[in-house]
């Protein structure tokens, strides 16, 4: 979720209590116009036409690949594969990450810089159908058939079919990072060739399902749930996980998502390990920036995943 939603339910909080008209009014919108409220693909205004380049966060551009990712129902996703800084370091592990709702992978290339730098790690930033410069219209099952686009990108190339994948989603992303390890895993199991591929799960800020956030996020539209039609049902897949270490990054000062799925979704998850680190004063949108949630995921990499060849991180 962003903090444009968050915008976007204050106004209309404002105009709603106590008037049924407006409610009859509001599940019109949220059922039509709820694709605009769950992917505010264009906020900021120019996050459409204009994606951040990697040189711009000082990565460097031999490190920085801009590739397109067709998918089979005929998309175009631009993202970025971004390589470790110092080979003789580099860790066996692609991060295939999955953003949040709002803005592009652009304003996300600090992280790919944190993760290709200190972490050591290759990284494939997928940008969803409809985002930045990815041709089309995002919606659940479009969002999932692009997650695989992704994997399967990583299975193609010659660079990092051999590495160990670690999925990482923020907010949303988490959801799609769920979906996608789920299918994976049964996969694996049908398929030699694809065994211990996925090495492991990140997710940080996400939510239980669309359907719990409304109560939260959206009080006067709590009866209205049922019109959601956007599911990404995180509490019902995740479970479904058995045998992949799996990270919960939470951010304890969440506005948007309450902790609480957070907290939920690490109780109810039944692979292990399972590790749960909580950012004490973690925001929706800066839990990534607080002391800390590096070291986590590191620690997390070198423990269940993979060591680095080089230094311990930070130095
Ligand atoms: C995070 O959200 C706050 C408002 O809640 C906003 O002011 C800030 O710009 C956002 N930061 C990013 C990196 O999007
Ligand atoms: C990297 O990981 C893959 C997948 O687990 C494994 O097959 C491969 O041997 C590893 N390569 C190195 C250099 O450790």
């Amino acid at each position: 979720m962003s903090y444009y939603m968050n915008n976007v339910v204050n106004a209309l909080r404002v105009s709603l209590i106590g008037s049924s008209g407006i409610a009859v009014l509001l599940s019109g919108l949220l059922y039509f116009k709820q694709n605009e409220i769950i992917y505010p693909r264009n906020v900021p205004a120019n996050a459409r036409s204009l994606v951040p380049q990697p040189e711009e966060f000082h990565i460097p551009s031999h490190c920085a690949d801009e590739v397109y990712i067709d998918t089979p129902d005929g998309e175009k996703l631009h993202a970025f594969h971004i390589r470790p800084a110092n080979p003789a370091r580099a860790r066996n592990v692609t991060i295939l990450m999955f953003h949040g709702n709002a803005g592009n992978i652009g304003y996300r290339l600090p992280i790919a810089r944190v993760l290709h730098d200190e972490l050591a790690c290759s990284v494939l930033m997928v940008q969803y159908r409809g985002y930045g410069l990815s041709s089309g219209t995002p919606n659940e099952k479009g969002l999932n058939i692009d997650a695989q686009a992704g994997l399967d990108w990583i299975r193609n190339s010659q660079e990092l079919r051999d590495t160990k994948v670690v999925v990482y989603g923020q907010s949303l992303g988490g959801a799609v990072g769920t979906g996608l390890v789920v299918r994976a895993q049964k996969e694996a199991r049908e398929n030699e060739k694809w065994k211990g591929q996925i090495a492991g799960m990140i997710l940080e800020n996400t939510f239980l399902s669309i359907k719990k956030m409304i109560p939260s996020a959206f009080p006067p539209a709590r009866y209205l749930a049922p019109l959601c039609h956007q599911i990404w049902p995180t509490e019902e897949m995740l479970p479904k996980i058995t045998d992949i270490p799996i990270l919960f990054l939470s951010g304890l000062k969440d506005e948007i998502v309450p902790p609480s799925h957070m907290r939920t979704l690490y109780e109810i998850c039944r692979s292990e390990p399972k590790v749960w680190h909580e950012l004490p004063e973690g925001t929706h949108n800066d839990t990534v920036a607080e002391p800390g949630y590096f070291q986590a995921v590191d620690d997390f990499l070198r423990t269940y995943v993979c060591p680095t060849k080089g230094r311990r991180w930070p130095a």
